[in-house]
């Protein structure tokens, strides 16, 4: 049996925050902003949260699908920007969904997040363990921003994505992974540090800092690389590909990887513009968009491919 997504939804907070609005917080500029990302706008969670953009994401996906509550299996959320520290998101969406079949747990895999999710659940599905499943890649990264910090402030956007995964004859062909936690440092935020009665170390929040070039250099190398291989696993060639849909951090980025895989900048559809980069959100995010666009066809070949803090990477080739 292989895993095939069967649906699809998403949910971005209502307000957007356009490039110039940001000119009026840091020393920043629309231009410096488009011509180094591509970002135009993102959305910034006001009365939304990370749990409230899954769950409502985790319902149109389920609409989509035409699957219930009742018929989920496991609900894996990809997050690192979860309401709470525990109980997990997925535990949250499980009980907003009434899916109390369900064996629910987050990842965190950063902007990798969703692939990771995918794998576990593509894992399950081989394996006989489970028939239906429902990933999750939601962030409300705004909220571990410094809003001072002009390099990575104007980057992060918030939002959720959702996709409901079944046991089918088609689905996911090829799933490559990798993790190299030796670069770690180039992408981090830290938690709570050790604080308690027999240590006082005047805990402070930290907000996340990246070193964007090293992230950038590990992208273009990385994530062609991972492509590669997951179309050489699935016996599928580049140009069999109808869209590649990578994770939306830098425009630079993915004309970068379309020209090392020597594919037309058409086939990487794109919705960095108005989203921005919303960590693990971003994958299922912009696969909603195409299909509610009606821009997926039963039988394409599709590539996801997701990268980010660990560092971690992912690709899959599928059948729609
Ligand atoms: O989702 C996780 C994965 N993340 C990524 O994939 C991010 C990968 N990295 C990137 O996308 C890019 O490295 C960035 C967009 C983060 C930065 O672009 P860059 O072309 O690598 O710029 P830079 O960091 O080399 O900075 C160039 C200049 C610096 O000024 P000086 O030192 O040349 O005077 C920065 O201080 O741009 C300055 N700068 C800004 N200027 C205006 C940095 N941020 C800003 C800003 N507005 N917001």
């Amino acid at each position: 049996m292989l895993a095939r997504i069967i649906g699809t939804g998403s949910s971005l907070p209502e307000k957007a925050v356009a490039n110039q609005e940001l000119e009026t917080l840091v020393d920043t500029t629309d231009e410096w902003i488009k011509s180094r990302t591509g970002i135009e706008k993102r959305h910034i969670a006001v009365t939304e949260t990370t749990t409230s953009m899954a769950v409502e994401a985790a319902k149109h996906a389920m609409k989509n699908a035409g699957v219930k509550a009742e018929e989920l299996d496991l609900i894996i959320v990809g997050t690192v920007s979860g309401d709470m520290c525990f109980p997990s998101t997925a535990c949250q969406i499980q009980s907003a969904l009434g899916a109390k079949n369900a064996t629910a747990f987050d990842i965190n895999a950063a902007c990798a997040g969703f692939l990771f999710g995918l794998s576990i659940v593509d894992a399950y599905i081989k394996s006989g363990r489970i028939k239906t499943a429902l990933v999750v890649g939601a962030e409300t990264l705004s909220k571990m921003m410094d809003w001072k910090d002009r390099s990575t402030c104007v980057l992060f956007g918030d939002g959720a994505g959702a996709a409901i995964v079944k046991s089918s004859d088609e689905g996911i062909l090829a799933l490559v992974q990798g993790s190299d936690g030796v670069r770690g440092s180039a992408l981090t935020c830290h938690n709570r540090a050790v604080n308690n009665p027999y240590v006082d170390n005047g805990f402070k929040t930290d907000y996340t800092k990246m070193n964007g070039q090293e992230v950038y250099k590990f992208a273009v190398k990385t994530v062609p690389a991972a492509i590669m291989q997951a179309m050489d696993k699935a016996g599928v060639s580049a140009d069999q590909v109808k869209y590649f849909l990578l994770h939306q951090a830098n425009i630079r980025i993915i004309e970068a990887v379309a020209k090392k895989l020597n594919q037309p900048a058409e086939k990487f559809p794109t919705n960095l513009q108005e989203c921005g980069n919303i960590s693990a959100g971003s994958v299922p995010i912009l696969l909603d968009f195409m299909n509610q666009e009606g821009k997926l066809e039963r039988g394409d070949l599709i590539v996801l491919a997701g990268f980010g803090a660990g560092l971690t990477w992912g690709a899959a080739v599928l059948t729609w």
